[in-house]
């Protein structure tokens, strides 16, 4: 069973080859054959006819018989490689100059005779041999005794036997040996040139068939680190690139999933965390109402519940915020954006946290421009965005504080940032506020808060293709600023 490529193509190397020159000897030979019998009936074409003249075999109208035995006798011996017979006009042979025993057949056809001194048909133009059953000769013929009275033909089969097998021919022949050699030589080269082609070309495939191995035995996870023959630009470089992309990409998105599956662990486990602190509060407040219902006095039993109805709005606050983001994070979801003007969702936001803002003592500022240019953006998401960072700004923003709410055009874009003169955010929190759950290093978890606000805001400015920049110093502020496209430019 040949298993490699590189043996398989050998094989068929080696059996084109061969087929190759036994054509080629065929061939030749038989051109060779045809071309010495043309050679031979050219050379004798009168041979039959001289004959009959310079033998005298034809006296006044009838054939000589002493004649023609006597010029049987000579032919024999002087020249045995032509053979005379005489015919009568059905082709029956009368008589002839071979050894009694050698000849085989008593008639010889008459179709290549005609055709032969009609002289329309090419040479070779083969006969009968007479001394076989089915051989064929070429031949020089003549009617005798005359053109005109033909009573029979003389009848001359040239090259008796001598070249009658392929061995002797050859054997015989320098010119042939000589181009056997030829020949044999340029097969064996070819077949040294053809192996060793496909050997450099089966490399190249073995090694990348190596690579893939090695690739598949390391779990689809090994990168290959130089890839082979990528550098090339035929089928097999191509190969070799597309293989490199695909194990690339395989090992990227095997990466991914692994990232996503420790943070789906990670979310998992925040959000139990998370969920269970206000729901064991809440639990713990509601069992004790029930026990000591009695003994609480009023003020007690409003203190409870007010504490109580607090981490039911945090555990609903909480899972509204992950269901939102949960939503959020799907892969179909796209904004569905439409042509608003800035200002007036920033003047109708700013006037829902006005109550709040009053009551905490803060100060709200409205900073739009006027001439505003209408924004292309999804305005439920937007208000979304705005009412988190706001509520933030309001709350890390100590009384007699601001928070401006700022709408400026650009060349293609309206710039919106929401600033505040608060507590400001410490600089190693300002790569992961975005984070999820994350609720700042150094102050204490707040218990209504479960840090999805701005995780939420991040990913509603990602599905607008826009980023988000913060500014913060301790003490002084903070500014969160991003863009939306102008509308005709969306
Ligand atoms: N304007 C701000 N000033 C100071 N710190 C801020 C400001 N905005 C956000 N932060 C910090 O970033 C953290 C994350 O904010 P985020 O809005 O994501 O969560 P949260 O407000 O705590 O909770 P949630 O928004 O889910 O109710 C906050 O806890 C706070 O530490
Ligand atoms: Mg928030």
């Amino acid at each position: 069973m040949v298993r490699t490529l590189y043996a398989k193509l050998s094989l068929v190397l080696i059996l084109l080859l061969v087929a190759v020159g036994l054509v080629y000897v065929l061939l030749s030979l038989s051109s060779a054959r045809h071309y010495l019998q043309e050679v031979d009936q050219n050379l004798g074409r009168d041979l039959a006819k001289n004959l009959v003249a310079d033998k005298k075999l034809v006296e006044a109208g009838r054939i000589n018989q002493n004649a023609l035995k006597k010029t049987f006798m000579d032919y024999m011996v002087i020249n045995p490689s032509i053979e005379i017979y005489l015919l009568d006009l059905q082709g029956g042979i009368l008589s002839y100059s071979a050894e009694p025993g050698k000849v085989k057949r008593n008639t010889v056809s008459l179709g290549p005779i005609r055709a032969f001194l009609d002289g329309k048909v090419p040479y070779p133009i083969l006969g009968d041999d007479p001394r076989s059953h089915d051989g064929r000769k070429v031949f020089s013929a003549t009617p005798v005794p005359s053109m005109e009275s033909p009573q029979g033909y003389l009848y001359v089969v040239l090259r008796g036997e001598r070249y009658d097998t392929v061995e002797s021919f050859i054997k015989d022949s320098y010119a042939w040996r000589l181009s056997g050699w030829a020949l044999g030589s340029a097969l064996l080269i070819g077949l040294l040139a053809g192996l060793l082609l496909f050997h450099v070309l089966t490399r190249r495939l073995n090694r990348l068939a190596q690579v893939m191995d090695d690739f598949r035995q390391s779990g689809f996870t090994h990168r290959v680190p130089q890839p082979p023959e990528a550098g090339q630009h035929d089928e097999i470089g191509r190969l070799s690139q597309a293989f490199n992309q695909m194990a690339q990409r395989m090992a990227e998105q095997l990466e991914t999933l692994k990232n996503l599956d420790i943070s789906r662990r990670e979310l998992v486990a925040n959000v139990s965390h998370d969920l269970r602190t206000p729901m064991a509060i809440l639990h713990g407040y509601l069992e004790t109402l029930k026990l000591k219902r009695d003994e609480l006095n009023d003020d007690e039993r409003d203190r409870y519940l007010t504490a109580a109805l607090r981490n039911s709005e945090r555990l609903s606050h909480l899972v509204s915020e992950l269901f939102e983001l949960a939503k959020l994070e799907a892969p179909e979801t796209t904004p569905a954006r439409e042509a608003f003007h800035p200002a007036e969702l920033a003047q109708d936001i700013l006037q829902k946290f006005q109550i709040k803002a009053d009551q905490q003592d803060v100060h709200l500022h409205l900073d739009a421009e006027k001439n505003l240019p209408f924004v292309s953006a999804d305005i439920g998401l937007i208000a979304r965005t705005l009412e988190n960072l706001i509520s933030n700004a309001l709350r890390f923003t100590p009384a007699g504080g601001h928070v401006y709410l700022k709408v400026l055009p650009l060349d293609d874009s309206v710039k919106i940032q929401v600033k505040d003169t608060g507590c400001g955010i410490a600089k190693e929190d300002i790569p992961h506020i975005f984070d999820r759950f994350f609720q700042g290093s150094r102050q204490q978890r707040s218990s209504e808060h479960g840090g999805l606000g701005l995780a939420i805001v991040k990913r509603i400015l990602e599905l607008h293709d826009e980023n988000i920049h913060v500014d913060s110093a301790l003490g002084q502020g903070t500014v969160f600023t991003f863009s939306l496209p102008r509308e005709h430019a969306a």
